[in-house]
């Protein structure tokens, strides 16, 4: 009779941890995948360590001494489209020619097709049909890269580091030339003011003009032949944008191409092309294509 009692307590408590066990069982799985997981993710975690405190090194352009100078742009018939829609183009018919310091005004509509244009130009995109010529020899795969060509975009990436590297960005540095390209692009005072600051991710510690004027004096650092800049100064203010637009022509630049919105931007122009719907609606000297439209006269010389 007294040899049952501890029978049952044994019972029950070998039932308790049995089912203590039971229900543990759930989070010791799940503890083991975690800790697997941990494990196996960890070579990642160093690589991202190692990243976040290395000092970032920027690839150096290793290409070809100096470029061929591009003495004329042609678009002969150049249609393209996206790939969307195979019958309807986005840019049908795209017929401009430009020569040795020729700067052209591109002006239309959101949606027109003025940056798909500066993409074609740029041989980001290629033409579904039709042909680009540059110094009368058609442009094939890989032929761009025998030309010094820069490009100021609608929306510039900056890297989360000093004014200096942002401008250089893989090209060697060389003082001289990087005291004109501030000067040039009217930042003095942000050089003045934080030269050696990190100007943060994608440029958030920075102005949307600031980051306008670092794009511009990126491209002015490449001496560039051809320069295409898609809405350049549109967040500056316009002495700001006057002093750029005057120091641009003042620079040895082959051909420009420029797009606005802002059409006092393009006083500089000696051409324009007007782009509507993804066509040319008229392209030449800039006085004959204000003749021909009117209603761009009241635009140009204002201080809108
Ligand atoms: N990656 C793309 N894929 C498909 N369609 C595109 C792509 N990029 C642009 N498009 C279309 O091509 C047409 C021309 O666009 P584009 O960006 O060249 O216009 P834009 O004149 O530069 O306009 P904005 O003044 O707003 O910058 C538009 O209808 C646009 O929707
Ligand atoms: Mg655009």
């Amino acid at each position: 009779m007294n040899t049952s009692l501890p029978q049952e307590r044994l019972i029950a408590i070998i039932s308790f941890i049995s089912l203590s066990v039971i229900r543990m069982l759930p989070s010791i799985t799940s503890l083991n995948i975690n800790l697997n997981n941990i494990t196996s993710h960890l070579h990642s975690l160093e690589i991202i360590n190692n990243y976040l405190n290395l000092k970032i090194i920027y690839p150096k352009k290793n290409l070809p001494n100096k470029k061929i100078r591009i003495n004329s742009l042609k678009f002969k018939n150049v249609f393209f489209n996206y790939g969307v829609d195979k019958k309807n183009f986005t840019m049908k018919d795209i017929n401009v020619e430009l020569s040795k310091s020729d700067i052209l005004g591109v002006l239309g509509k959101s949606g027109s097709g003025k940056t798909t244009f500066a993409d074609l130009t740029l041989g980001l995109l290629k033409p579904s049909k039709g042909n680009i010529y540059i110094n009368n020899n058609q442009i094939v795969d890989g032929s761009f890269e025998n030309f010094d060509i820069s490009y100021v975009p609608q929306s510039i990436n900056l890297v989360d580091d000093n004014l200096k590297e942002n401008i250089t960005l893989g090209h060697d540095f060389d003082n001289n030339l990087m005291n004109k390209v501030i000067s040039f692009s009217d930042l003095e005072e942000f050089h003045k003011i934080k030269q050696d600051k990190s100007i943060g991710e994608d440029g958030s510690k920075i102005s949307g003009g600031q980051k306008q004027r670092i794009g511009i004096a990126r491209a002015f650092y490449s001496k560039p032949s051809l320069l295409i800049l898609d809405e350049p100064t549109s967040e500056l203010d316009y002495e700001s944008e006057n002093k750029i637009m005057k120091n641009l022509q003042k620079q040895n630049i082959d051909i420009i191409i420029l797009i606005a919105h802002r059409l006092n931007t393009l006083n500089i122009c000696n051409k324009l092309a007007i782009f509507k719907e993804g066509k040319i609606l008229d392209f030449g000297l800039k006085d004959q294509v204000i003749n021909n439209n009117k209603e761009l006269e009241k635009y140009f010389n204002s201080k809108t």
